[in-house]
C-alpha cells in the first residue's frame, strides 16, 4: 500500500512569463501551483486512488464530515532552491510523523511515511519550476486531510482525504526579518488539558482567530496564549513556538506540555544550540519571569520559530496593562545566528550535520 502509483492528469500550466510574474513578490500564502495531490482513504478499502491533479476547487457534498464537525488536520513544510538549482525538502519524515499523531487525535486515518513523502515529491517534482529562488524564498507546502463521508451522526468518519497544495512564498510577516510585537492574550485560551493544543488542526487555528483579531487592533502582529488556568504560564503563539534567550548561551523555551505544538523548527534549533554548546532549559515559563528578566537584564532577546515564520524577533510584548519592551536590542545577536545558522543548512550554503534534508530534484550536471 506504501508503493501506490501517482496518475498525472495534467492540466494547462500557466504561461512562463505569467509564473515569473507571481513569483516576483508572492507574499505568504497568496499564489499556488499548477497542481495538487490528492489520495482518498475509505474504512474498507484504506488508501488508494493517488493522484497528481491540475490545481483547483474540489468537488465536496455539504453533508460532508469536515463541513460540520472540523475534522481536519494539516501540515506545513519547505522545499528550497539551492543555488547549483538543487531542490530539497527539510525533514519531511517528521512532518509525516506529527501528521500521524495529529491524526490520532482528529480520530483520521494515519498515512505511512513513504506514501506522504512520495506525495510531496510527486507535487515538487511536477511543480520544480515553481520553487522560487529569491532571497529567502521557498516553496511552502501544505499536506492536509479532511474527512468527507456525508453523514450528520457525530462519529469519526468512515471516508476521507489526504491533499498537498503548494505556494511558492516570501517572509511570512509583511516587511521580512524584523522585531514584531506580540499581544498576550488574557481572555481566551487556545488549548487545555487533554484538549486538541498538541495536534495541528485547523479548529485550534479557528479558535486564534478573535484573539489574533484582537492583537491586531493592539498593533501585534501575532497573539501569545498561556495555559488557560493562568495568564501567566506561556504556551505558544498562535502559528509559532517561542524562546527566550538568556545571556549569550541560553534557551528557554515551554516543554511540550501536552498543549503546544512539537514545532520541527523548535526541535531543530534545539539540536543547534545544543551543538553549539549552548544550555537548552525546556520548562514551565512564565510572563513574569519574562518581565523580569528583561527589567533585571538577564533576559537578552526573544523571538518566535516555526516553518512559515523561520525565526522571527520578537521586540514587544504588548499586555492590557504592561509591556515588555526590548527597544533597539532587538533584533538580537543569538536570535539572528540561530537564523543564519538554520537557513545556512536549509539552503546549502552550511553542512547539514544531522542530516535534515532530502533531495527531491538534483542539480542539472
Ligand atoms: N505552533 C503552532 C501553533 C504552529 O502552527 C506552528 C507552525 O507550524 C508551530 C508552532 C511551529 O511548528 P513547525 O516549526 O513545525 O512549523
Ligand atoms: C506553519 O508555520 O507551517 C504554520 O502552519 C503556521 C501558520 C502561521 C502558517
Amino acid at each position: 500500500m506504501t508503493s501506490l502509483t501517482f496518475t498525472h492528469t495534467p492540466g494547462t500550466p500557466r504561461s512562463a512569463a505569467e509564473r515569473e510574474q507571481l513569483l516576483e513578490n508572492p507574499g505568504f500564502g497568496n499564489v499556488f501551483t499548477d497542481h495538487m495531490v490528492s489520495i482518498s482513504w475509505t474504512k474498507q478499502d484504506g488508501w488508494h486512488n493517488a493522484e497528481v491533479l491540475p490545481y483547483g476547487p474540489i468537488p465536496m457534498d455539504p453533508a460532508s464530515s469536515v463541513l460540520h464537525y472540523a475534522q481536519e488536520i494539516f501540515e506545513g513544510l519547505k522545499a528550497y532552491r539551492r543555488a547549483d538549482g538543487t531542490i530539497v525538502t527539510f525533514r519531511p519524515r517528521a512532518n509525516a510523523a506529527r501528521l500521524n499523531t495529529s491524526a490520532v487525535r482528529l480520530a483520521l486515518p494515519e498515512i505511512p511515511e513513504e506514501l506522504f513523502v512520495s506525495a510531496i515529491n510527486e507535487l515538487v517534482s511536477v511543480d520544480r519550476d515553481w520553487v522560487p529562488s529569491g532571497d529567502d524564498q521557498s516553496l511552502y507546502l501544505r499536506p492536509f486531510m479532511i474527512a468527507d463521508e456525508s453523514f450528520l451522526g457525530v462519529r469519526a468518519a468512515e471516508r476521507a482525504r489526504f491533499m498537498v497544495i503548494a505556494s511558492p512564498a516570501g517572509a511570512y510577516f509583511t516587511g521580512g526579518v524584523r522585531p514584531v510585537s506580540i499581544w498576550l492574550s488574557e481572555d481566551f485560551a487556545r488549548a487545555g488539558r487533554g484538549g486538541t493544543g498538541a495536534a495541528k488542526c485547523g479548529g485550534n487555528y479557528a479558535a486564534s482567530l478573535s484573539p489574533q483579531q484582537e492583537a491586531a487592533e493592539n498593533g501585534c502582529q501575532q497573539v501569545l496564549f498561556t495555559d488557560s488556568a493562568t495568564t501567566d504560564t506561556i504556551d505558544e503563539l498562535g502559528g509559532m513556538n517561542l524562546f527566550l534567550v538568556k545571556g549569550n548561551d541560553t534557551l528557554v523555551t515551554p516543554q511540550l506540555n501536552g498543549n503546544i505544538l512539537d514545532g520541527i523548527t523548535r526541535r531543530s534549533l534545539i539540536q543547534l544550540a545544543k551543538d553549539r554548546g549552548f544550555t537548552v532549559e525546556e520548562r514551565e515559563v512564565t510572563v513574569s519571569e519574562w518581565r523580569e528578566g528583561v527589567a533585571n537584564g538577564t533576559i537578552t532577546e526573544a523571538f518566535a520559530c516555526g516553518t512559515a515564520a523561520v525565526i522571527t524577533p520578537i521586540g514587544q510584548l504588548k499586555a492590557k496593562d504592561f509591556s515588555i519592551d526590548f527597544g533597539d536590542a532587538a533584533p538580537g545577536e543569538v536570535t539572528m545566528s540561530l537564523r543564519e545558522e538554520l537557513t545556512g543548512i536549509q539552503f546549502g550554503t552550511r553542512e547539514d550535520p544531522h542530516n535534515w534534508l532530502e533531495v527531491i530534484v538534483k542539480a542539472e550536471a
